[in-house]
């Protein structure tokens, strides 16, 4: 739960204080649990609609089955997530039985009206992506979708045009398109210049940085609402900080664990709309929500953790 000073801290960043040079304003989702504080929104550039800047990720950790072992923790972390304010849930056809999964919780907890729900079209021809388009929405139980973006950038031309058509038909309000790579980052680039999509996704963290050099100018220059995955770098960060303390100025940027740090490391570059974290343990996903609060790092914070993973 934040404290006292990091919302004090939240209300600075609001009113411009402590703001990075960034058309990406601060201002705070309402959450459903007063005593646990607002969290920060970032507006979408195209429409100006505010998202939350904590969302989650779905891969691994809701590819799970039907016993209660398996769903009763992602319940809590959906309850929690929920609880917290938050609202974007990634996920995509390729995530084994993820989107049954979220469609069925989702359902069960009363969350959908709640949820800015985003999945991907990972096919090749357009018959093939709207044959998986309506699967995801069977799936998901429900006849649209908040975001529909290109996987991996497969097929990206015809399910691009595809994705607007079902824009115009109200199945889906936002495009996008994704990867997850360094080594995917210019080819994307291509894709997002030829067909400015509403979205794009990448990876981006303290020691993958290679989205600031070209799709992060891009997406300020052409409006493009930025999603960081891999934020965690698939959790191997987590290895490299085992027994090693937090950075002395964390208390100062409202930071009580390393999830939190390197969530602020994305959120703290101006052209981030949101990090969509993924974990499938209730306790991991609060101490992730608590990122959403407080300032996000300064330009010396950010060399300080870019200096420490050198
Ligand atoms: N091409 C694409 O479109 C693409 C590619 C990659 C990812 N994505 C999306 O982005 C999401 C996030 O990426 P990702 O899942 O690859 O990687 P990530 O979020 O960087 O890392 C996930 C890993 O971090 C661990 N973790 C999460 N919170 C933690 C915490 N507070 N403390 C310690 N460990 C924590 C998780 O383990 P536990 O589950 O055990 O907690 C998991 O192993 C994906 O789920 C997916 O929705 C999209």
């Amino acid at each position: 739960m934040p404290s006292r000073r990091q919302f004090l801290n939240a209300a600075a960043v609001s009113a411009g204080g402590l703001m990075l040079s960034s058309p990406t304003a601060f201002s705070f989702a309402a959450s459903a649990d007063a005593a646990e504080g607002p969290m920060a929104t970032r507006p979408i550039p195209r429409t100006s609609e505010r998202l939350p800047v904590i969302g989650m990720g779905s891969s691994g950790s809701f590819e799970v089955g039907d016993s209660a072992a398996d769903r009763d923790p992602l319940r809590d972390v959906l309850k929690r997530f929920f609880a917290g304010g938050a609202t974007l849930i990634d996920t995509a056809p390729s995530y084994g039985r993820a989107e049954n999964v979220i469609g069925d919780l989702l359902a069960e907890g009363g969350w959908r009206e709640r949820t800015f729900l985003a999945t991907k079209l990972g096919a090749t021809g357009r018959d093939a992506g709207q044959a998986q388009f309506a699967e995801s929405l069977r799936k998901l139980k429900t006849d649209k979708v908040e975001l529909l973006q290109v996987h991996n950038l497969v097929d990206w031309k015809t399910q691009l045009a595809l994705i607007d058509d079902l824009k115009r038909q109200g199945k889906a309000r936002y495009s996008g398109i994704t990867h997850y790579t360094e080594s995917g980052q210019d080819a994307l680039a291509e894709a997002v210049q030829a067909t400015k999509p509403d979205f794009l996704q990448i990876n981006y963290s303290v020691i993958s940085r290679g989205a600031e050099q070209r799709l992060f100018p891009m997406a300020q220059d052409l409006g493009v609402a930025v999603l960081i995955n891999r934020a965690f770098d698939d959790g191997r960060l987590f290895s490299q900080v085992k027994g090693r303390e937090l950075p002395p100025w964390a208390a100062d940027a409202g930071i009580t664990s390393w999830a939190q740090a390197f969530l602020k490391f994305a959120l703290s570059h101006p052209a981030v709309t949101a990090v969509i974290p993924a974990t499938g343990k209730p306790d991991r996903q609060s101490d992730n929500l608590l990122a959403g609060h407080g300032p996000t790092l300064t330009a010396a914070q950010r060399q300080s953790l870019i200096d420490m993973f050198a």
